[in-house]
């Protein structure tokens, strides 16, 4: 079963670009990466695009569907209607390299900004441990397969570029929360997140979780978490005195 499927993909670069229109085969089973490659052997042989496993596991291939940030290899064709034009652009947070390409090194930026792991001084590496309850913990947020649709989805930086210095994003907000709830990790996280990873500007709209293909509950789970850790230290003032005399 196969039919002729009608798409509008973006192509341009750094200098501008606009959709093409192009009609596809489509057959069944497969998701949209499939259709992109057909397009590159049949039609467009220079059309740029990332991915590497097509499993949904190594977060190359993140794009806009239809306007919705998603993995090109995980939306299978057959969630539209045969009839319908589907609609394939760059995740638009990021600098457009080439066609479906974007470059997302602002994440890697903002990732070097998070302090290691820091464990007591006076444990050797195998001497560490701790509680099943808190493994599961940082077990969510180890899902991430960094595929930053989050980082693309959140209103804080998709249309401001003036906020990504400011404003680290749910992917490494959720990394300064695991390491903070991490209970062998002495470095002293809620500072941090709040004055050096814009955790305030996070209003907690939630769309980074709903966009998340790991299904990991970022807001719920680390981002809320954090915040309320903030305001015990900010606003509570047993805990403010308490850590002005005896700062860990
Ligand atoms: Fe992707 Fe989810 Fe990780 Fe964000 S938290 S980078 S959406 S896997
Ligand atoms: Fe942005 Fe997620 Fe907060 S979308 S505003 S980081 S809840
Ligand atoms: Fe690896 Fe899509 S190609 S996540």
């Amino acid at each position: 079963m196969s039919y002729q499927g009608k798409f509008r993909v973006w192509r341009g670069d750094d200098s501008g670009g606009g959709l093409e229109d192009f009609t596809v085969e489509v057959n069944e089973g497969e998701v949209v990466l499939d259709i992109i490659h057909r397009l590159q052997a049949t039609q467009t042989p220079d059309l740029a695009v990332r991915w590497n496993c097509k499993a949904g596991k190594c977060g190359s291939c993140s794009a806009e569907i239809n306007g919705r940030p998603r993995l090109l290899c995980m939306t299978r064709m057959s969630i539209f209607d045969e009839s319908e034009t589907i609609t394939v652009t760059p995740m638009r947070t990021f600098p457009i390299i080439r066609d479906l390409v974007t470059d997302v090194s602002f994440n890697y930026t903002k990732a070097r900004e998070v302090p290691s792991f820091t464990p007591p001084k006076d444990l050797a590496p195998g001497e560490y441990r701790m509680q099943q309850v808190d493994v599961e913990r940082s077990q969510e947020f180890r899902k991430c397969i960094e595929c930053f649709l989050c980082q693309n989805t959140c209103h804080v930086v998709r249309d401001h570029e003036e906020n990504k210095e400011a404003f680290s994003g749910p992917r490494f907000l959720m990394r300064v929360a695991e390491l903070e709830m991490h209970p062998l990790d002495t470095a002293d996280r809620v500072d941090q997140a709040q004055d050096d990873h814009g955790l305030g500007l996070c209003n907690i709209t939630k769309c980074c979780s709903e966009v998340c293909p790991e299904h990991i509950h970022i807001t719920d789970n680390a981002l809320i978490p954090m915040k309320e850790r903030v305001a015990d230290r900010k606003y509570d003032p047993i805990v403010w005195l308490g850590n002005k005399l005896f700062k860990r």
